[in-house]
Protein backbone atom coordinates (compact mmCIF):
# COMPACT_ATOMS: atom_id res chain seq x y z
CA UNK A 1 0.00 0.00 0.00
CA UNK A 2 2.20 2.29 1.19
CA UNK A 3 4.91 3.87 -1.72
CA UNK A 4 8.04 1.89 -0.20
CA UNK A 5 10.27 4.62 0.62
CA UNK A 6 7.70 7.03 1.29
CA UNK A 7 9.59 9.64 3.55
CA UNK A 8 8.70 9.14 7.73
CA UNK A 9 9.27 11.15 10.89
CA UNK A 10 11.48 10.24 13.16
CA UNK A 11 9.02 9.22 15.48
CA UNK A 12 6.12 10.79 17.96
CA UNK A 13 7.94 14.18 19.08
CA UNK A 14 8.98 14.63 15.52
CA UNK A 15 5.78 14.66 14.17
CA UNK A 16 4.39 16.34 17.07
CA UNK A 17 6.30 18.98 17.49
CA UNK A 18 5.71 20.08 13.10
CA UNK A 19 1.95 19.43 13.50
CA UNK A 20 1.97 22.01 16.68
CA UNK A 21 4.30 24.20 14.28
CA UNK A 22 1.70 23.97 11.85
CA UNK A 23 -1.33 25.18 14.03
CA UNK A 24 0.86 27.33 15.57
CA UNK A 25 1.14 30.52 13.48
CA UNK A 26 -0.41 33.41 13.16
CA UNK A 27 -3.35 32.91 14.00
CA UNK A 28 -2.86 32.30 17.67
CA UNK A 29 -0.96 35.25 18.40
CA UNK A 30 -2.58 38.01 15.26
CA UNK A 31 -5.98 36.97 14.28
CA UNK A 32 -7.02 35.25 17.81
CA UNK A 33 -6.34 38.34 20.07
CA UNK A 34 -8.06 40.65 18.27
CA UNK A 35 -11.36 38.41 17.42
CA UNK A 36 -11.45 37.96 21.31
CA UNK A 37 -10.93 41.53 22.16
CA UNK A 38 -13.99 42.01 19.49
CA UNK A 39 -16.17 39.92 20.31
CA UNK A 40 -16.84 39.72 24.33
CA UNK A 41 -13.50 38.52 25.55
CA UNK A 42 -13.47 35.79 27.87
CA UNK A 43 -16.90 34.79 26.60
CA UNK A 44 -14.83 34.31 23.37
CA UNK A 45 -12.42 32.20 24.63
CA UNK A 46 -14.74 29.81 26.04
CA UNK A 47 -16.90 29.60 23.39
CA UNK A 48 -13.58 28.70 21.08
CA UNK A 49 -12.55 26.21 23.37
CA UNK A 50 -16.04 24.41 23.45
CA UNK A 51 -15.64 24.61 19.88
CA UNK A 52 -11.79 23.11 19.98
CA UNK A 53 -12.79 20.24 22.00
CA UNK A 54 -16.08 19.40 20.19
CA UNK A 55 -15.89 20.30 16.75
CA UNK A 56 -12.09 20.54 16.33
CA UNK A 57 -10.20 18.10 17.80
CA UNK A 58 -12.73 15.42 15.98
CA UNK A 59 -12.24 17.24 12.70
CA UNK A 60 -8.44 17.08 13.54
CA UNK A 61 -8.43 13.46 13.95
CA UNK A 62 -10.36 12.75 10.63
CA UNK A 63 -7.37 14.05 9.06
CA UNK A 64 -4.91 11.93 11.05
CA UNK A 65 -6.84 8.58 10.28
CA UNK A 66 -7.08 9.52 6.62
CA UNK A 67 -3.67 10.13 5.76
CA UNK A 68 -2.19 7.82 7.92
CA UNK A 69 -4.14 5.11 6.93
CA UNK A 70 -3.90 6.19 3.03
CA UNK A 71 -0.29 6.94 3.33
CA UNK A 72 -1.16 9.44 0.47
CA UNK A 73 -0.93 12.75 -0.14
CA UNK A 74 -4.45 14.54 -0.03
CA UNK A 75 -5.81 14.04 -3.43
CA UNK A 76 -5.13 10.09 -3.27
CA UNK A 77 -6.08 9.63 0.29
CA UNK A 78 -9.60 10.29 -0.57
CA UNK A 79 -9.74 8.31 -4.06
CA UNK A 80 -8.04 5.76 -1.87
CA UNK A 81 -11.17 5.74 0.94
CA UNK A 82 -13.79 6.69 -1.43
CA UNK A 83 -13.62 6.05 -4.60
CA UNK A 84 -12.98 8.48 -7.73
CA UNK A 85 -15.91 10.76 -6.97
CA UNK A 86 -13.91 12.39 -3.50
CA UNK A 87 -10.38 13.09 -5.57
CA UNK A 88 -12.22 16.27 -6.35
CA UNK A 89 -12.08 17.78 -2.86
CA UNK A 90 -8.35 16.77 -2.92
CA UNK A 91 -7.78 19.34 -5.65
CA UNK A 92 -9.88 21.88 -3.89
CA UNK A 93 -7.47 21.36 -1.08
CA UNK A 94 -4.52 22.04 -3.03
CA UNK A 95 -6.66 25.38 -4.02
CA UNK A 96 -7.07 26.33 -0.88
CA UNK A 97 -3.07 25.81 0.00
CA UNK A 98 -2.50 28.05 -2.78
CA UNK A 99 -5.04 30.72 -1.85
CA UNK A 100 -3.94 30.80 2.07
CA UNK A 101 -0.18 30.66 1.67
CA UNK A 102 -0.70 33.46 -0.94
CA UNK A 103 -1.67 35.91 1.32
CA UNK A 104 -0.47 33.99 4.61
CA UNK A 105 2.96 34.66 3.48
CA UNK A 106 2.30 38.71 2.77
CA UNK A 107 1.76 38.70 6.47
CA UNK A 108 4.66 37.22 7.47
CA UNK A 109 7.01 39.59 5.11
CA UNK A 110 5.58 42.07 7.50
CA UNK A 111 6.79 40.65 10.38
CA UNK A 112 10.24 39.86 8.84
CA UNK A 113 9.90 43.48 7.99
CA UNK A 114 9.24 44.31 11.68
CA UNK A 115 12.47 42.44 13.16
CA UNK A 116 14.32 44.03 11.00
CA UNK A 117 13.33 46.79 12.01
CA UNK A 118 13.81 46.22 15.70
CA UNK A 119 17.42 45.31 14.61
CA UNK A 120 18.54 47.50 12.76
CA UNK A 121 16.84 51.40 13.99
CA UNK A 122 14.20 49.98 16.49
CA UNK A 123 10.86 51.07 16.28
CA UNK A 124 9.78 54.51 15.67
CA UNK A 125 6.91 56.81 17.25
CA UNK A 126 6.07 57.29 13.04
CA UNK A 127 5.34 53.23 12.78
CA UNK A 128 1.90 53.69 12.27
CA UNK A 129 2.03 56.31 9.10
CA UNK A 130 4.89 53.14 8.05
CA UNK A 131 2.54 50.94 8.06
CA UNK A 132 1.10 51.92 4.56
CA UNK A 133 4.18 51.00 3.35
CA UNK A 134 5.22 48.51 5.56
CA UNK A 135 1.94 46.60 4.55
CA UNK A 136 1.29 47.12 0.61
CA UNK A 137 3.16 47.95 -2.40
CA UNK A 138 6.97 46.66 -3.56
CA UNK A 139 8.22 46.13 0.14
CA UNK A 140 5.50 44.52 0.79
CA UNK A 141 6.20 41.78 -2.09
CA UNK A 142 10.04 41.97 -1.72
CA UNK A 143 9.35 40.54 2.06
CA UNK A 144 7.00 37.90 0.94
CA UNK A 145 9.48 36.72 -1.27
CA UNK A 146 11.91 36.73 1.48
CA UNK A 147 9.60 34.42 3.11
CA UNK A 148 8.03 32.73 0.56
CA UNK A 149 12.27 31.49 -0.41
CA UNK A 150 13.31 30.11 3.37
CA UNK A 151 9.53 28.01 3.13
CA UNK A 152 10.24 26.53 -0.13
CA UNK A 153 14.03 25.93 0.98
CA UNK A 154 12.86 24.14 4.34
CA UNK A 155 10.18 22.47 2.77
CA UNK A 156 12.31 21.29 -0.78
CA UNK A 157 14.93 19.79 1.84
CA UNK A 158 12.05 16.98 3.14
CA UNK A 159 10.19 15.78 5.20
CA UNK A 160 12.56 14.61 8.42
CA UNK A 161 15.55 16.61 7.11
CA UNK A 162 13.72 20.02 6.56
CA UNK A 163 9.80 20.13 7.81
CA UNK A 164 10.84 18.15 10.94
CA UNK A 165 14.47 19.79 11.85
CA UNK A 166 12.85 22.80 11.83
CA UNK A 167 10.13 22.10 13.81
CA UNK A 168 12.26 20.63 16.42
CA UNK A 169 14.75 23.60 16.87
CA UNK A 170 12.18 26.29 16.40
CA UNK A 171 8.82 25.33 18.36
CA UNK A 172 10.80 24.93 21.59
CA UNK A 173 12.25 28.56 20.96
CA UNK A 174 8.95 29.63 20.36
CA UNK A 175 7.13 28.05 23.70
CA UNK A 176 9.90 29.82 26.16
CA UNK A 177 9.42 33.17 24.23
CA UNK A 178 5.70 33.29 24.59
CA UNK A 179 5.94 32.22 28.08
CA UNK A 180 8.86 34.47 29.23
CA UNK A 181 7.04 37.69 27.43
CA UNK A 182 3.80 36.54 29.13
CA UNK A 183 5.53 36.87 32.51
CA UNK A 184 7.53 39.52 31.90
CA UNK A 185 4.08 41.68 30.80
CA UNK A 186 2.81 40.52 34.32
CA UNK A 187 5.41 42.81 35.79
CA UNK A 188 3.93 45.77 33.30
CA UNK A 189 2.23 48.78 36.01
CA UNK A 190 -1.00 48.80 33.83
CA UNK A 191 -1.02 45.37 33.40
CA UNK A 192 -4.06 44.55 34.99
CA UNK A 193 -6.53 46.68 33.14
CA UNK A 194 -5.13 44.64 29.77
CA UNK A 195 -6.30 41.09 31.75
CA UNK A 196 -9.70 42.65 32.67
CA UNK A 197 -10.38 43.49 29.10
CA UNK A 198 -9.47 40.31 27.62
CA UNK A 199 -10.81 37.96 30.49
CA UNK A 200 -13.70 39.63 31.42
CA UNK A 201 -17.13 38.06 29.50
CA UNK A 202 -19.20 39.37 27.87
CA UNK A 203 -21.78 36.72 26.98
CA UNK A 204 -24.54 39.01 25.76
CA UNK A 205 -22.11 38.90 22.41
CA UNK A 206 -22.07 35.33 21.79
CA UNK A 207 -25.19 33.61 20.22
CA UNK A 208 -25.07 35.80 17.37
CA UNK A 209 -24.01 34.28 14.57
CA UNK A 210 -21.40 36.27 13.47
CA UNK A 211 -19.73 35.39 16.42
CA UNK A 212 -20.54 31.80 16.05
CA UNK A 213 -18.80 32.02 12.75
CA UNK A 214 -15.81 33.87 13.96
CA UNK A 215 -15.15 30.92 16.29
CA UNK A 216 -15.36 28.28 14.23
CA UNK A 217 -13.73 29.93 11.23
CA UNK A 218 -10.39 30.54 13.84
CA UNK A 219 -11.02 27.07 15.45
CA UNK A 220 -10.53 25.99 11.58
CA UNK A 221 -7.11 28.02 10.30
CA UNK A 222 -5.45 27.67 13.91
CA UNK A 223 -5.67 24.05 13.76
CA UNK A 224 -4.89 24.17 10.14
CA UNK A 225 -7.98 21.88 9.45
CA UNK A 226 -10.02 22.14 5.95
CA UNK A 227 -7.76 21.23 3.60
CA UNK A 228 -5.72 18.60 4.36
CA UNK A 229 -2.54 19.69 5.91
CA UNK A 230 -2.78 17.64 9.40
CA UNK A 231 -3.57 14.53 6.71
CA UNK A 232 -0.69 14.87 4.31
CA UNK A 233 1.02 15.09 7.77
CA UNK A 234 -0.29 12.17 9.01
CA UNK A 235 0.30 10.46 6.10
CA UNK A 236 4.25 10.36 7.00
CA UNK A 237 3.38 8.62 10.07
CA UNK A 238 3.86 5.09 10.62
CA UNK A 239 0.75 3.14 12.21
CA UNK A 240 2.30 2.54 16.05
CA UNK A 241 1.01 6.10 16.62
CA UNK A 242 -1.92 7.07 19.35
CA UNK A 243 -3.69 9.23 16.97
CA UNK A 244 -6.25 10.43 19.33
CA UNK A 245 -3.94 11.21 21.91
CA UNK A 246 -2.05 12.93 19.44
CA UNK A 247 -5.21 14.91 18.13
CA UNK A 248 -5.65 16.28 22.09
CA UNK A 249 -1.96 17.40 22.50
CA UNK A 250 -1.77 19.19 19.14
CA UNK A 251 -5.19 20.94 20.31
CA UNK A 252 -4.12 21.94 23.88
CA UNK A 253 -0.61 23.11 22.82
CA UNK A 254 -2.72 25.52 20.24
CA UNK A 255 -5.27 26.94 22.43
CA UNK A 256 -2.88 27.72 25.12
CA UNK A 257 -0.34 29.47 22.72
CA UNK A 258 -3.19 31.67 21.60
CA UNK A 259 -4.35 32.36 25.14
CA UNK A 260 -1.14 33.10 26.42
CA UNK A 261 -0.06 35.47 23.56
CA UNK A 262 -3.47 37.46 24.43
CA UNK A 263 -1.64 37.63 28.00
CA UNK A 264 1.30 39.07 26.00
CA UNK A 265 -0.65 41.42 23.93
CA UNK A 266 -3.41 43.18 25.87
CA UNK A 267 -0.83 43.99 29.57
CA UNK A 268 1.77 45.39 26.81
CA UNK A 269 -1.22 47.41 25.09
CA UNK A 270 -3.18 48.88 27.86
CA UNK A 271 0.22 49.17 30.12
CA UNK A 272 0.91 52.12 27.16
CA UNK A 273 -2.78 53.45 26.98
CA UNK A 274 -3.26 52.64 23.70
CA UNK A 275 -6.07 50.78 24.18
CA UNK A 276 -8.26 52.77 22.44
CA UNK A 277 -6.26 51.88 19.19
CA UNK A 278 -7.10 48.09 19.42
CA UNK A 279 -9.56 46.60 17.02
CA UNK A 280 -10.07 50.03 15.13
CA UNK A 281 -9.21 47.58 12.45
CA UNK A 282 -8.11 43.67 12.24
CA UNK A 283 -4.35 44.00 11.89
CA UNK A 284 -4.37 47.30 14.09
CA UNK A 285 -3.91 45.32 17.13
CA UNK A 286 -0.40 43.80 16.29
CA UNK A 287 1.13 45.29 13.37
CA UNK A 288 0.22 49.31 14.65
CA UNK A 289 -0.47 49.15 18.41
CA UNK A 290 2.19 46.71 19.49
CA UNK A 291 5.22 48.17 17.53
CA UNK A 292 3.78 51.92 18.83
CA UNK A 293 4.50 50.27 22.66
CA UNK A 294 7.25 49.25 21.63
CA UNK A 295 8.70 52.22 20.15
CA UNK A 296 7.43 53.93 23.02
CA UNK A 297 9.52 51.69 25.80
CA UNK A 298 13.17 52.54 24.05
CA UNK A 299 15.87 50.26 24.51
CA UNK A 300 13.62 47.40 26.42
CA UNK A 301 10.88 48.07 23.81
CA UNK A 302 13.42 47.13 20.91
CA UNK A 303 14.44 43.89 22.59
CA UNK A 304 11.18 42.48 23.73
CA UNK A 305 9.48 43.73 20.29
CA UNK A 306 12.30 41.25 18.44
CA UNK A 307 11.86 38.70 20.69
CA UNK A 308 8.09 38.89 19.94
CA UNK A 309 8.10 39.42 15.96
CA UNK A 310 10.71 36.79 15.92
CA UNK A 311 8.13 34.62 17.83
CA UNK A 312 5.53 35.25 15.14
CA UNK A 313 8.43 34.32 12.43
CA UNK A 314 9.00 31.49 13.57
CA UNK A 315 4.68 30.42 13.96
CA UNK A 316 4.26 31.74 10.65
CA UNK A 317 7.00 29.92 8.74
CA UNK A 318 6.46 26.41 10.42
CA UNK A 319 2.61 27.41 9.14
CA UNK A 320 4.01 28.05 6.14
CA UNK A 321 5.66 24.46 5.74
CA UNK A 322 2.71 22.54 5.97
CA UNK A 323 0.79 24.40 3.47
CA UNK A 324 3.37 24.07 1.22
CA UNK A 325 3.93 20.56 1.98
CA UNK A 326 0.01 19.84 0.71
CA UNK A 327 1.29 21.00 -2.27
CA UNK A 328 4.11 19.47 -3.23
CA UNK A 329 3.45 16.19 -1.78
CA UNK A 330 0.43 16.11 -4.17
CA UNK A 331 2.39 17.15 -7.01
CA UNK A 332 5.26 14.62 -5.91
CA UNK A 333 2.52 11.58 -5.87
CA UNK A 334 0.40 12.63 -8.87
CA UNK A 335 2.92 13.81 -11.08
CA UNK A 336 5.98 12.36 -10.02
CA UNK A 337 7.82 14.94 -9.12
CA UNK A 338 11.10 15.32 -7.45
CA UNK A 339 10.52 17.15 -4.16
CA UNK A 340 13.16 19.72 -4.97
CA UNK A 341 11.17 20.52 -8.20
CA UNK A 342 7.81 20.12 -6.60
CA UNK A 343 8.81 22.63 -3.60
CA UNK A 344 10.10 25.40 -6.31
CA UNK A 345 7.32 25.15 -9.27
CA UNK A 346 4.81 25.20 -6.33
CA UNK A 347 6.47 27.81 -3.99
CA UNK A 348 7.17 29.76 -7.02
CA UNK A 349 3.40 29.73 -8.27
CA UNK A 350 2.02 30.31 -4.83
CA UNK A 351 4.60 33.84 -4.54
CA UNK A 352 3.78 34.91 -7.59
CA UNK A 353 0.00 34.77 -6.89
CA UNK A 354 0.81 36.46 -3.41
CA UNK A 355 1.35 39.88 -5.56
CA UNK A 356 -2.10 40.38 -5.64
CA UNK A 357 -2.11 40.36 -1.42
CA UNK A 358 0.84 42.27 -1.63
CA UNK A 359 -0.05 45.47 -3.46
CA UNK A 360 -3.51 45.32 -2.73
CA UNK A 361 -4.72 44.90 1.07
CA UNK A 362 -8.11 44.39 0.29
CA UNK A 363 -7.18 41.15 -1.96
CA UNK A 364 -5.77 39.98 1.24
CA UNK A 365 -8.82 40.58 4.06
CA UNK A 366 -10.75 39.16 0.97
CA UNK A 367 -8.77 35.96 0.21
CA UNK A 368 -8.69 35.37 3.95
CA UNK A 369 -12.45 35.22 4.84
CA UNK A 370 -13.09 33.38 1.49
CA UNK A 371 -10.22 30.74 2.57
CA UNK A 372 -11.94 30.80 5.97
CA UNK A 373 -15.28 31.35 5.74
CA UNK A 374 -15.49 28.89 2.56
CA UNK A 375 -12.75 26.93 1.36
CA UNK A 376 -11.83 25.39 5.09
CA UNK A 377 -15.47 25.57 6.66
CA UNK A 378 -16.44 23.69 3.52
CA UNK A 379 -13.75 21.01 3.40
CA UNK A 380 -14.33 20.49 7.17
CA UNK A 381 -18.24 19.50 6.48
CA UNK A 382 -16.91 17.24 3.53
CA UNK A 383 -14.02 16.08 5.70
CA UNK A 384 -16.62 14.90 8.80
CA UNK A 385 -19.04 13.45 5.94
CA UNK A 386 -16.42 11.36 4.41
CA UNK A 387 -14.81 9.98 7.59
CA UNK A 388 -18.58 9.84 9.03
CA UNK A 389 -20.03 7.96 6.14
CA UNK A 390 -17.36 7.07 3.45
CA UNK A 391 -14.49 6.10 4.95
CA UNK A 392 -14.69 2.00 6.32
CA UNK A 393 -14.15 1.69 9.33
CA UNK A 394 -12.00 4.70 10.57
CA UNK A 395 -12.44 3.30 14.64
CA UNK A 396 -10.20 0.69 13.78
CA UNK A 397 -7.34 3.39 11.93
CA UNK A 398 -7.69 4.93 15.46
CA UNK A 399 -7.44 2.32 17.07
CA UNK A 400 -4.38 1.01 15.54
CA UNK A 401 -1.41 2.22 17.83
CA UNK A 402 -3.42 3.18 20.85
CA UNK A 403 -5.85 0.13 21.20
CA UNK A 404 -9.26 0.75 23.18
CA UNK A 405 -10.19 4.74 22.50
CA UNK A 406 -13.37 4.77 24.93
CA UNK A 407 -14.56 7.73 23.02
CA UNK A 408 -14.34 5.95 19.60
CA UNK A 409 -17.94 6.18 19.23
CA UNK A 410 -18.67 9.40 20.23
CA UNK A 411 -15.73 10.50 17.86
CA UNK A 412 -18.28 9.07 14.76
CA UNK A 413 -21.26 10.28 16.11
CA UNK A 414 -20.40 13.84 16.00
CA UNK A 415 -18.70 13.41 12.41
CA UNK A 416 -21.83 11.44 11.40
CA UNK A 417 -24.40 14.34 12.68
CA UNK A 418 -23.49 16.87 14.93
CA UNK A 419 -20.53 18.41 13.40
CA UNK A 420 -21.75 18.68 10.02
CA UNK A 421 -24.78 20.32 11.03
CA UNK A 422 -23.49 22.63 13.22
CA UNK A 423 -21.12 23.46 9.97
CA UNK A 424 -23.82 23.69 7.58
CA UNK A 425 -25.45 25.90 10.17
CA UNK A 426 -22.71 28.04 9.85
CA UNK A 427 -22.07 28.15 6.18
CA UNK A 428 -25.59 29.10 5.83
CA UNK A 429 -24.72 32.49 7.18
CA UNK A 430 -21.01 32.66 6.59
CA UNK A 431 -21.07 32.17 2.40
CA UNK A 432 -23.97 34.61 1.93
CA UNK A 433 -21.77 37.11 3.60
CA UNK A 434 -18.28 36.18 1.88
CA UNK A 435 -19.50 36.46 -1.52
CA UNK A 436 -20.73 39.90 -0.81
CA UNK A 437 -17.48 40.98 0.13
CA UNK A 438 -15.74 39.46 -2.84
CA UNK A 439 -18.50 40.67 -5.01
CA UNK A 440 -17.72 44.62 -3.26
CA UNK A 441 -13.98 44.17 -4.60
CA UNK A 442 -14.08 42.58 -7.79
CA UNK A 443 -16.71 45.89 -8.29
CA UNK A 444 -14.21 48.01 -7.15
CA UNK A 445 -15.93 49.71 -4.00
CA UNK A 446 -14.01 49.65 -0.49
N1 LIG B 1 -2.75 27.21 11.67
C1 LIG B 1 -1.91 28.25 11.17
C2 LIG B 1 -2.09 29.49 12.02
O1 LIG B 1 -2.80 29.49 12.98
C3 LIG B 1 -2.17 28.54 9.72
C4 LIG B 1 -2.20 27.32 8.88
C5 LIG B 1 -1.19 26.46 8.61
C6 LIG B 1 -3.31 26.79 8.24
N2 LIG B 1 -1.62 25.43 7.85
C7 LIG B 1 -2.92 25.60 7.61
C8 LIG B 1 -4.60 27.22 8.19
C9 LIG B 1 -3.84 24.85 6.93
C10 LIG B 1 -5.50 26.45 7.49
C11 LIG B 1 -5.14 25.28 6.87
O2 LIG B 1 -1.50 30.48 11.74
Amino acid sequence: MAAPGRERWSGQAGFVLAAVGSAVGLGNMWRFSYLAAENGGAAFVILYVGLTLAVGIPVLLAELAIGRGAQQSPIRALGHFGGPAWKPLGFVFVLAGFVILSYYGVIAGWTLRYAWIAITSGFGADIAERFGDISEGPDAFLFHLGFMALTIAIVGSGVKAGIERASVVLMPALFAIVAGLALWAATLEGAGAGYTYYLSADFSKLWHPAVIKDAAGQAFFSLSLGMGAMLTYASYLERNQNLPNESVVIAGADVAIAFVAGLVVFPLIFALGLSDKVGASTVGALFITLPQAFAEMGGVGRVVGLLFFFALIVGALTSAMSLLEVVVSSAMDGLGWSRARAALVGGGAITALGAFSAFDIRVLDVSDQFANNILLLGGGFALCVFVGWVMPDPESEIRAGSGEVPWAGIWRLLLRFIVPVFLGYVLYFSVPDTLRAIAGLVAGSP
